[in-house]
C-alpha cells in the first residue's frame, strides 16, 4: 500500500489532531485546505475545497488511504448541511475512486447518524454515508461514528466542562437523558491504528470512552463535585427556554460571519435522551480501547 495518506478536514480540531498524530508515526500526508499551501508542520497542504473536483483529484493522486474528516458542524439550514456533508463526502470519495490507487477509506461520520431524524446535521451525516458507500466501487470504506469528541482544540464542549468544574451544570433537556463523549486522543489513536492495519477493516464503527451506559448529567455533577471537593449547582434549561434562546441564535447569526451552533434543529439533537455508545465492534475489528475517561481528563486538565 502507498504510504501517501491524503486527509480533508486537516485545519479542524479533529482533522488538525489526525494530521499530528500521523505526521509523528511518519506517515506522508496530504490535506486539503481552504487557505494553507505547500509544505508546512510536516506535511503537504493541497489548496482547495470540498467543492472543488480539480484540488480533490490532486490531493488523493497516488494516496492508497483517503481520511475524510472535513465537515460542516455549524449550519443554517438543511440545505447547508447537505452541500458540505452529503455533496463534499460523494466527491472525496469519486476522486479517491478515480485516483485507482486508493485502497482504503475512512469516513469520519457521527453518531448523530444514527437517527437522522433528529436534525438537518444527524440526517446529512447520515445520507453522506450512504453516499460514501454507494460510489466506493472497490475502494474499502471504515465509517467512524464517534460521539461527542473533546480534547485540546475543542470550542464546543469546552465551556460545559470549564462550567462545570467552577460548580455550575447547565442540564439541556430531559434530567435522565444518557450522554456519551470520546477524548480526541482516543480517536486519532483509533484513527492511526486503522491506517496501519495490515488489513482493511470495513465497517460501521461507534467510538466512545468506554463508560457502560454513558454519563447521566447527575453523574457529570458527581464527577465534577468529587473533583472541585464542593457541590456544582444543576441549573435545568427548559426546552421552552432553549428553544428561544436557538430561534434568536439563528437570527443573529445573519449578522455574524460564522453559521450558528444551537438552532432548533440542534436543540433535538442536544436534548436526545439516548447518546449511549458502544465500543464493541471497533474493539473485535482493530483491538482498539479508549485509554481517557472523561473524569481523567477533567481532573488532568485534558480538554
Ligand atoms: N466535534 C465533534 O464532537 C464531532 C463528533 C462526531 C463527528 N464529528 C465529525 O468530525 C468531523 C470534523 O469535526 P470537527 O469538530 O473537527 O470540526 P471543525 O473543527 O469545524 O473542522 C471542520 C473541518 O472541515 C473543513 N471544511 C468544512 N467545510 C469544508 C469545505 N467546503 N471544503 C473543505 N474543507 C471544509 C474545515 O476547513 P476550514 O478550516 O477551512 O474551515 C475544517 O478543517 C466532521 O465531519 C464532524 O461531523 C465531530
Amino acid at each position: 500500500m502507498s504510504l501517501v495518506v491524503a486527509l480533508t478536514g486537516g485545519s479542524g480540531f479533529i482533522g488538525g489532531q489526525i494530521a499530528r498524530m500521523l505526521v509523528a508515526q511518519g506517515f506522508n500526508v496530504r490535506a486539503l485546505s481552504r487557505t494553507q499551501s505547500g509544505l508546512k508542520k510536516g506535511m503537504f497542504w493541497v489548496r482547495g475545497s470540498l467543492e472543488d473536483t480539480r484540488s480533490l483529484a490532486e490531493l488523493v493522486a497516488g494516496a492508497g488511504v483517503v481520511i475524510h474528516c472535513a465537515g460542516a458542524v455549524r449550519g443554517r439550514d438543511a440545505h447547508g448541511f447537505r452541500a458540505v456533508n452529503v455533496d463534499g463526502s460523494r466527491r472525496v470519495m469519486e476522486a479517491a475512486r478515480q485516483s485507482g490507487t486508493c485502497e482504503r477509506f475512512l469516513h469520519m461520520s457521527s453518531l448523530a447518524a444514527r437517527y437522522p431524524e433528529l436534525s438537518w446535521y444527524s440526517r446529512s451525516k447520515f445520507d453522506a454515508e450512504q453516499e460514501v458507500l454507494r460510489a466506493a466501487g472497490t475502494v474499502s470504506v471504515a465509517i467512524f461514528r464517534p460521539t461527542a469528541v473533546y480534547g485540546p482544540g475543542d470550542r464546543e464542549l469546552q465551556p460545559l466542562f470549564s462550567w462545570l468544574l467552577r460548580g455550575l451544570l447547565l442540564r439541556l433537556g430531559a434530567g435522565e437523558a444518557h450522554l456519551s463523549f470520546v477524548h480526541v486522543f482516543d480517536l486519532t489513536a483509533a484513527v492511526v491504528q486503522w491506517v496501519s492495519s495490515p488489513e482493511a477493516r470495513p465497517g460501521t464503527y461507534e467510538l466512545g470512552d468506554g463508560t457502560l451506559g454513558g454519563y447521566s448529567w447527575k453523574g457529570l455533577a458527581s464527577i465534577a463535585a468529587d473533583i472541585r471537593q464542593a457541590r456544582v449547582r444543576e441549573i435545568p434549561v427548559s426546552l421552552t427556554l432553549l428553544k428561544c434562546i436557538a430561534r434568536a441564535n439563528l437570527a443573529l447569526s445573519y449578522l455574524l460571519p460564522r453559521a450558528p451552533m444551537l438552532t432548533t434543529s440542534k436543540v433535538n439533537e442536544l436534548t436526545h435522551h439516548d447518546w449511549t455508545c458502544s465500543n464493541t465492534a471497533i474493539t473485535a475489528a482493530l483491538g482498539w480501547v479508549p485509554q481517557i475517561k472523561l473524569r481523567r481528563a477533567l481532573q488532568d486538565g485534558l480538554f
